[in-house]
This record gives structure tokens, sequence and C-alpha cells, in this order.
């Protein structure tokens, strides 16, 4: 089954940069402070970024409850995303994609962000146990009943995409993608260009590392996401990540911004990449992520960001 177009109708049109709230569920990310992400999501909304992505595992539910107080008044310009089938009741946090697990989740989120509709529900991680048909099915009726309008998918591999693709059609799948985690240009990305399926990257800025704001390697408490999430704040790696973004920094001085917009940009510039999904914690992080971007970048430094990048995890 093809893809549905960006242009399905009723549309809204995605931007190219969306809010992720991961951070502002508050429990996985350090400190959050509810307010500074009630205006992050504000100042969003009023600079040109019309699309959210949370989830019910962000804070276990908090993040949709913020974003849903956000939202209030501004329902119809706001293109909302959420995900299902991590198990946030049982405290266990278990894959459970089966249709009755996930009509309990969306009851729950549209609850939680005050709206009678999501405009895109994706499948936040495949889960094994459940066949991929019964999921898509159960997703079929919640959009049949007006509850979703789009159905995507997040974190599924080429063969899990294929298999999903083959009993709904599916506006998007989400996945880690940046200048720091590039295994989606190998199987995924090809997928979504052939099926004009659209894009969304996570992990954009390298939770950060991007921005050039960690002169030294990290260490998060146990718990934080940085602390198991992403490879490239393991010490083994740290000096190669350390030598692009220094790149990151030169290129950004030629051009007067921020070695963060030069990260979005080559992102935005890869072949199939819709839109960017980029976490932020306050208003400011808002504004420094979309000054500028994207900026153009040239042959020769895509070149040399796309090499620097790819030696980060070689011998
Ligand atoms: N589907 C999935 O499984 C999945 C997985 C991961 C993420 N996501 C989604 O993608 C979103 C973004 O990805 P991500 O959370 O991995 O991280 P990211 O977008 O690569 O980085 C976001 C983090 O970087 C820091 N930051 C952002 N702007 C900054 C700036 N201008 N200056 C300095 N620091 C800045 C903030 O954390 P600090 O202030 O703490 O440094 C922020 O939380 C998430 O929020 C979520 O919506 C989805």
């Amino acid at each position: 089954m093809r893809s549905e177009a960006i242009e399905e109708k009723p549309d809204k049109t995605v931007s190219r940069i969306i809010l992720g709230t991961w951070v502002m569920g508050g429990n996985h990310w350090g400190f959050c402070d509810d307010l500074d992400a009630l205006r992050a999501i504000d100042t969003a909304l009023d600079n040109g970024i019309n699309a959210i992505d949370t989830a019910p595992i962000y804070g276990d539910g908090h993040a949709e409850e913020l974003v849903g107080k956000a939202i209030q008044g501004k329902r119809d310009r706001v293109f909302l995303a959420t995900k299902c089938g991590l198990d946030i009741y049982s405290k266990k946090y278990e894959r459970n994609l089966s249709p009755s697990y996930i009509e309990h989740d969306l009851s729950q989120s549209l609850k939680r962000l005050k709206t009678d509709y999501i405009d895109l529900y994706q499948c936040h991680w495949p889960d094994p146990q459940t066949p991929i048909e019964e999921t898509m099915a159960a997703l079929q009726r919640f959009r049949e009943e007006g509850k979703i309008r789009r159905i995507g998918v997040s974190n599924f591999n080429d063969k899990e995409l294929r298999e999903a693709m083959r009993y709904a059609p599916l506006f998007s799948l989400q996945s880690h993608y940046s200048l720091l985690e590039r295994g989606v240009e190998q199987g995924i990305l090809p997928i979504c260009r052939e099926n004009n399926m659209n894009f969304f990257s996570y992990g954009s800025l390298g939770a950060g590392v991007l921005t050039g704001k960690y002169r030294e390697v990290q260490r998060f408490p146990r718990g934080d996401a940085r602390s198991f999430f992403y490879r490239f704040f393991k010490p083994r790696y740290w000096q190669k990540v350390r030598i692009l973004v220094d790149k990151l920094e030169e290129i950004a001085l030629t051009r007067d911004t921020r070695p963060g917009a030069i990260a979005l940009s080559w992102l935005l510039g890869q072949p199939g990449v819709r839109s960017v999904i980029v976490g932020a914690r306050s208003s400011e992080q808002v504004l420094d992520n979309i000054a500028h971007v994207p900026v153009e970048l040239t042959s020769h430094e895509m070149k040399v960001l796309d090499h620097l990048s790819s030696v980060i995890y070689t011998r």
C-alpha cells in the first residue's frame, strides 16, 4: 500500500522544524521547569513551527499534559504528533502494540492533550509480540472514527517498515538521524523516498552536542537518557565527535551563526528528510534553533562534514 502524500486532507503542512518534547517530561533529561516548557511551546508556535512531537512516556504523561495546556485556543493551527505502545501504566515500560493496549493509550493521550483528535499517531517502537497486521487494523479503525488523522511509525527497521506498509497507509517514519547517527541512510531513507513517505529525524542536534555546548566528555546521572540512549556520549568516541563539532563551529563563524544551525542545515539538506525534530527546554533554545536555518552549505562543506561524521565509529 502506498503512503499518503503530505497533502492529505485535511491538510496541515508540517513545518521543517518540529518541536520535540522529551526533555519537558522532566524525568529523563534533568530538571525541566514547566513554565519554561510552556513558554518554549508558545515561542515555537509564534515563530513558524507548527508541529509538536510528544509521547506518553515523556514524563509518564507529563509532557503531553504540558502540550495540552499550551495548545488550548490554538489547536486548529497545530500539527500534533504523539505515540503509542510503551506501557507506562504498569510502570514496566514494555512495548505493547496490541489493539486493546493502544486503544487505552490513545484515550489517555486524548485526555492529557485536551483534544479529540491526533494529527499523527505513531507506533513508538516495534513490538515483536503483536502481529503488525493487528496493530495497523486498530489504527485504521481509530482513523475511521476520527480520533487520529494519520498513522506513523518510529524506530522500525527496513523489514518492519515494509511489513507495516502492507497493512495501512503510512504517513511517516521517525528515527534517529543526525551527523552523529547515520544508520538510516542505508535502508530506511531509500524506502521512505521510494514510497513518498515523510521522514522525520530525532536526535537532530545530537542531544545538544551539535550546538557545541560541551567542550569535554560528559557524564550524566543514571536514568538520564543521555547516559544510555546516545552512543556518541561514550568517552571512546569523544575525540572524533569534538573534531566534527570544531568543524561545525568553523563553518558557523563564516556565516555569523551557530554550529547547531549548520548541523540542522546539513540534515535538512539530506534527500528524503521532510522535517527535523528538535528538542528544547526554553524559549531561548527554540529561537536559537530556528535562527538562520537553513544555511546554504557548499558542496565542499557538505563533503567535509560527511567525512568527519562517517569516521566517528570506525577504529
Ligand atoms: N521516537 C523516538 O524514539 C524518539 C527518541 C528520541 C527523541 N525523540 C523526539 O525527538 C526530539 C528531539 O530529539 P532529542 O530529544 O534526541 O534531542 P535533540 O533535538 O538532538 O537535542 C535536544 C536537546 O539539546 C539541548 N538543546 C536544544 N537546543 C539547544 C540550544 N540552542 N543550545 C544548547 N542546547 C540546546 C536541550 O537539552 P539540554 O538543555 O539539556 O542540553 C534539548 O533538550 C525529542 O524531544 C522527541 O520529541 C523521539
